[in-house]
């Protein structure tokens, strides 16, 4: 099938070479002209593991275009696709503002029969404004009589960033909601390759699914994170308790690793939005409001704490390992790692940082008054405190010895107890985890 994808961030590039990869004929469209050179010539702009292969694949196979000109492509389009960002405004309602700008360019573009399918994360009626946008616009270019053949369906995506390409083309279900039978069964076409359960429903429904599923995830994270805070009061371990209540199938092992709270480009604005479109339809989620109270106090307790055992940080050298919202991406949206960073160097440290993916997008935001080392060693010597904020591999795999030996004081805060099997006390190390049961406040 022949493919207009709008937009190329880690889902509409991901999704565009996926399609691409199931055979179909895609052209991926963005505003952001360095972006599309630099896809053009073959290069992904972020890192996701398996997508540059992907991309240099079906490039070689000519599956997949890009370009900046929506004009010239959409004649060809059967399916169009918009995968644009729907960022979070102060108030944590969805700005659709790229959204909207889309569907009025569709709208005075179109002049043939295609089916529009919304991935963007987007608030219940949304897609109903999207193609009434689109008609609108339709209209005033002289092509009302058109506006029948035009439908749209909702299509969200579950991939996760860092394992993005293999979720895409294994993903857990398909949900495809629209009014109109066979533009949903159009959308389903494009992924016949698929073995995945599918879920036909409405435009509501599919909507609400998407927000459904980050908030239930989320409401896992700062479940276990409030166990964690008891555990450490109570001298229990976390880790034990979410083994023993993730074997049990009714709850599952995932999402239940206590540290300092969920981050990322999704699940707190996620969250938010859906806490937004509660009041907004007069109905208080006092659960949500809670998952959200939490996750907020999550970072705030690991920060107090941390500067209640140090006798805070001023003049101190900190080193930082792990600024990505999470290991296998260089995504910082959200992320525990800067903004703990930012709190360390607001209260005075000394600050060096590293993160294997994400120094480039952490330069742009941190000050410069942060050092940028070169590897996880190098920001650790001469340090007096180590804080651990992503769970990268490759954290794992230092000399642990010798970090001993390079730092002041072998002194470490895992927001993540990435480390916390690895019996660091035993090697000289002063060793504070989350809900280790090992809490004693100043
Ligand atoms: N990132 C994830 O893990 C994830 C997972 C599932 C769903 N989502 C949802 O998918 C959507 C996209 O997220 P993302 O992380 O890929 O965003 P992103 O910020 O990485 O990418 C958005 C892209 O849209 C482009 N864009 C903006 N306005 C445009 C326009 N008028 N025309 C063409 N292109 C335009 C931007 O230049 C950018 O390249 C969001 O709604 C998000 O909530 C994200």
């Amino acid at each position: 099938m022949n493919l207009v994808m709008i937009g190329t961030g880690y889902v509409g590039l991901t999704t565009g070479v996926g399609f691409a990869t199931l055979g179909h004929q895609v052209v991926c469209v963005d505003i952001d002209a360095a972006k599309i050179a630099r896809l053009d010539l073959g290069e992904v702009p972020f890192y996701e593991p398996g997508l540059q292969e992907a991309l240099t694949h079906v490039q070689e196979k000519g599956r997949i275009l890009f370009t900046t000109d929506l004009k010239s492509v959409i004649g060809g389009a059967e399916v169009i696709m918009i995968a644009v960002g729907t960022p979070p405004k102060s108030t944590g309602e969805a700005d659709l503002t790229a959204l909207f700008a889309v569907a009025d360019q569709i709208g005075s573009l179109l002049d043939h029969e295609v089916v529009i399918a919304v991935k963007s994360t987007v608030p219940v009626g949304t897609n109903r404004k999207v193609i009434a946008h689109i008609r609108e616009a339709m209209e005033k270019a002289q092509r009302a009589e058109l506006t029948s053949l035009i439908n749209i369906v909702s299509v969200p995506e579950f991939l996760r960033e860092g394992s993005a390409f293999e979720d895409f083309l294994q993903p857990d279900r398909l949900v495809i909601g629209s009014d109109d039978k066979l533009a949903g069964q159009t959308v389903e076409r494009l992924h016949k390759e698929m073995m995945a359960p599918r879920v036909m429903t409405t435009l509501e429904s599919a909507e609400l699914i998407k927000y459904a599923a980050n908030a239930f995830l989320a409401t896992k994270i700062s479940f276990i994170n409030e166990i964690a805070n008891l555990a450490d009061r109570v001298g229990a371990d976390v880790r034990h308790v979410a083994e023993g209540i993730g074997h049990d199938h009714r709850i599952g092992p995932h999402f239940l690793k206590a540290g300092v709270g969920y981050g990322g480009s999704c699940f707190p604005k996620d969250v938010s939005a859906l806490e937004q479109i509660s009041g907004a339809n007069g109905y208080s989620f006092k659960l949500l409001s809670a998952v959200i109270e939490v996750n907020n106090r999550q970072r705030e307790m690991f920060f107090k704490r941390m500067m209640e055992k140090l006798g805070g940080v001023k003049g101190r050298r900190v080193a930082v390992w792990g600024l990505a919202f999470k290991a296998h991406t260089d995504d910082i949206r959200e992320s525990a790692g800067i903004e703990i960073a930012q709190r360390l160097l607001a209260a005075g440290a000394d600050l060096v940082v590293y993160d294997p993916q994400a120094m480039d997008n952490a330069k742009a935001v941190l000050s410069h008054h942060v050092e940028f080392a070169v590897t996880a060693m190098d920001a650790a010597t001469g340090a007096d405190v180590l804080v651990v904020l992503t769970e990268w591999p490759e954290f794992r795999e230092v000399s642990f010895s010798t970090l001993h030996d390079r730092m002041i004081e072998p002194t470490i805060f895992d927001g993540r107890n990435h480390l916390a099997d690895l019996n660091l006390q035993s090697q000289g190390f002063v060793y504070h985890g989350v809900g280790l049961g090992t809490y004693d406040a100043a």
